[in-house]
């Protein structure tokens, strides 16, 4: 098997989110709802060589800073992320992302019938555990595995 390795070149201001788990990247993507259509700058490296962690991603956004409801939600596919707020060029701050107990919004419920899936107002929260997350609203869970395939296309957060 060859390595695949992207240069991606630094930027001004917005996210870096790097240590991100090898293979992980467009989930990244998907839980900031970035699909190319918002015409943000966004750089990805897949399957970088990383002294620390082996092989990592890394995913560079421009004039964008992240919510909390993403940073948890990501805590949960990229355990070892470190989110970077760069301005100027410069890292302005560094920070790790911390698993939490509860995730709100961004996934969704697999249960159709459950409440966050019928035509309310309701924001999806999840309890985090050991493997994987459970609803709060109907108990369904969705394994560690399998979170990213109940990301909401939509974004939102
Ligand atoms: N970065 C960037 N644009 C900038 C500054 C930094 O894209 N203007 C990226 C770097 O390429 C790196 C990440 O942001 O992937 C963190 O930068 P830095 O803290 O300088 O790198 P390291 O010291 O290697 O980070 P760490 O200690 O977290 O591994
Ligand atoms: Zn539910």
């Amino acid at each position: 098997m060859t390595d695949k390795e992207l240069r991606v070149s630094k930027i001004r201001d917005g996210t870096v989110i790097d240590h991100v788990t090898a293979g992980q990247a467009l989930n990244v993507l998907a839980i900031l709802g970035i699909d190319g259509s918002g015409g943000e700058s966004v750089s990805i490296g897949m399957n970088v060589p990383s002294d620390k962690v082996g092989q990592k991603d890394v995913v560079k956004v421009e004039g964008r800073e992240l919510s909390q409801s993403e940073v948890d939600v990501l805590s949960l596919i990229a355990p070892r992320a470190t989110i970077n707020i760069i301005r100027d060029f410069d890292v302005v701050e560094k920070n790790r992302v911390e698993r939490t107990d509860t995730v709100r919004g961004i996934l969704v419920c697999p249960n159709h019938n459950c409440i966050t899936n019928a035509d309310e107002p309701i924001r999806t929260e999840f309890e985090v555990l050991s493997d994987g997350v459970r609803c709060a609203y109907c108990d369904t869970i969705i394994r560690e595995g399998d979170v990213a395939e109940h990301i909401d296309a939509r974004g939102s957060g």
